[in-house]
């Protein structure tokens, strides 16, 4: 399977400007259950360091760029975000963290559940051992 699910979203571009939508289902594999977005991050204070036991996400880099690891507990890999036309599946049972985050770096998350801290596993030892 591959493990860098990368979603390149409609877009529409004209002489005003640049447009992506996303539909629920449709452009993603799931229903929006929560949204939340990060920025004034810092490059050197990467974050996520957990994996979801349920939760599917949706990672785009509205603005700025980011580096986002993903790792399935037998691979692992990297990828550049910094285009907002380009979103990062983050599956469940993934572990990811994000580093090197631009000054006006801008993350936007669509995520499957609401919050619940028990859907998270933040310790990685654990994560693999859940894996396996
Ligand atoms: P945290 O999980 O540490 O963020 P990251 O994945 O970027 O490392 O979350 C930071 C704080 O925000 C923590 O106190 C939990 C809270 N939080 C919510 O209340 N709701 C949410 O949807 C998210 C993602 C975090």
């Amino acid at each position: 399977m591959e493990i860098l699910k990368k979603i390149k979203l409609s877009s529409f571009e004209d002489y005003r400007g640049d447009l992506v939508a996303i539909e629920e289902n449709m452009d993603l594999p799931f229903s929006i259950r929560r949204i939340y977005y990060m920025f004034n991050l810092k490059p050197n204070e990467p974050r996520g360091f957990h994996a979801h036991k349920k939760t599917q996400q949706l990672a785009i880099c509205l603005r700025g760029s980011c580096t986002m690891l993903i790792d399935n507990g037998h691979e692992k890999t990297k990828i550049e975000m910094k285009d907002p036309k380009n979103g990062v599946l983050i599956d469940r049972m993934v572990w990811h963290e994000m580093h090197n985050f631009s000054s006006d770096c801008l993350l936007l998350l669509l995520a499957s559940e609401l919050y619940d801290e028990n859907d998270y596993i933040r310790d990685y030892e654990i994560f693999l051992n859940e894996i396996n």
